[in-house]
């Protein structure tokens, strides 16, 4: 049932009867952002730990409101907040505003950003300057442009409300976590690198040389491993914006443009149509085989691989690795992220696993959840 945008309430009600409480009891009030794939999974994460989060921890994770880009679902309109439970679900139209307005003065409220929308990522200084924290595993707030950046910092500082991105980086690998729990604890970084794509790990893991690599980009595209149209992937930006996520965790003043990013896209098919790409697939095919050729004379193997150091350098391309290396034995599309640090100098703290995929994500978003709630008082 949809309910017209003029009858929309300007004043959200208040939130309902609170669980019942113990003294212990910490409510937040959550709104979602983007109920896609991993929203979905969210939600479903959401509900199959709640009843257990209530009685062993005492915390009380309230859903408040959810929307996409055009519909918007209230707690008070339905008994379950799920647009994609079967019957006819209660919604609204969507309105970014409205969910800061449902959330602004409740009892600690979280918005989880699940979408990978630039309009949304716009909303996070006025979000979090009301004191709304925000959780997201969208890259674009984070590595987007220095100026929304500061904002966005300036807006935590002055209400104290967290922004946490875990997601962005490995999904559910604690990638940032580790960085910033190095950094708190007195360490230093000298320099991050890893296989940042599981895409292009996978493309990159399984090429011999002798396939051709257009082959393998085509079956990484009938398995859903690779964005709709694969230059997403293969033009390294995704990388990239995770290098400048880390690089700002750790506190260095990095934009994407500081990035050298090496494009396996030639030049020629960088600009045209999705499906003209597609078609000159091939081109990519002899300049992948030679190269591939020249590093097994060496015993080397190509890997995709994403380098930050201490002093900012950030540069994302194919590079050559001895056979011997640990990114040369990665798994399937495993990420593989190695810090090097003061106290980890001889040998790289090493993270890996698989690093997309919905149920991950979800949980690595679920985790930072549990972690703003490991904040809050009853
Ligand atoms: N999937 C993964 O394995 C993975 C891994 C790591 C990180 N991520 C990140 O997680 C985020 C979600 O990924 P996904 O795979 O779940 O994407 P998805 O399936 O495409 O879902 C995106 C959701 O965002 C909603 N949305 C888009 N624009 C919106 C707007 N302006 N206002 C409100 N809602 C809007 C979409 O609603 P409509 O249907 O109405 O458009 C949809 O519900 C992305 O930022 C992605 O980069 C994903």
């Amino acid at each position: 049932m949809n309910i017209r945008a003029s009858q929309l309430d300007p004043n959200p009600p208040p939130i309902g009867p609170l669980a019942p409480a113990t003294t212990a009891t910490r409510t937040l009030t959550v709104g979602l952002v983007g109920p896609g794939k991993v929203g979905r999974a969210l939600l479903a994460q959401l509900r199959d730990s709640g009843a257990t989060l209530l009685r062993e921890l005492g915390l009380d994770l309230r859903l408040r409101v959810v929307a996409d880009s055009r519909h918007m679902w209230l707690d008070h309109d339905n008994a379950t907040l799920d647009p994609h439970a079967p019957g006819t679900q209660v919604w609204r139209p969507s309105s970014l505003s409205y969910v800061g307005a449902c959330l602004a003065g409740a009892p600690h409220p979280v918005l989880i950003d699940c979408s990978a929308s630039d309009a949304v990522a716009s909303h996070y200084p006025a979000w979090l300057a009301r004191g709304i924290h925000v959780i997201t595993p969208n890259k674009l707030a984070i590595s987007g442009p220095a100026e929304r950046w500061r904002a966005i910092r300036a807006a935590m500082r002055s209400s104290g409300a967290q922004l946490r991105y875990e997601a962005t980086v490995g999904a559910g690998l604690p990638v940032v976590q580790t960085l910033r729990d190095l950094l708190d604890t007195g360490d230093e970084l000298v320099a991050v690198e890893g296989l940042f794509s599981g895409t292009l790990a996978w493309l990159f893991n399984g090429y011999d040389g002798h396939e051709p690599f257009s082959a393998r980009i085509l079956k990484a595209c009938e398995l859903g491993y690779t964005e709709p149209d694969p230059r997403a992937d293969l033009g390294g930006m995704d990388v990239a914006r995770k290098l400048v996520i880390l690089a700002r965790e750790a506190g260095m003043d990095l934009s994407l443009d500081d990035v050298r990013v090496q494009s396996l896209v030639p030049a020629s098919l960088a600009h045209v149509d999705r499906e003209t790409f597609m078609q000159n697939l091939d081109t990519l095919d002899a300049p992948l085989a030679a190269r591939h050729a020249c590093a097994a004379a060496q015993g080397c193997v190509l890997r995709h691989v994403g380098r930050l150091d201490s002093n900012g350098r950030a540069r994302v391309g194919l590079i050559e690795l001895p056979a011997s290396h640990p990114f040369a034995h990665a798994h399937l599309s495993d990420n593989i992220v190695q810090f090097h640090t003061r106290r980890y100098a001889d040998n790289p703290l090493r993270i890996q696993g698989p690093g997309a995929g919905p149920e991950v994500t979800a949980a690595g978003v679920f985790t930072d959840l549990l972690r703003v709630a490991a904040g809050v008082r009853a």
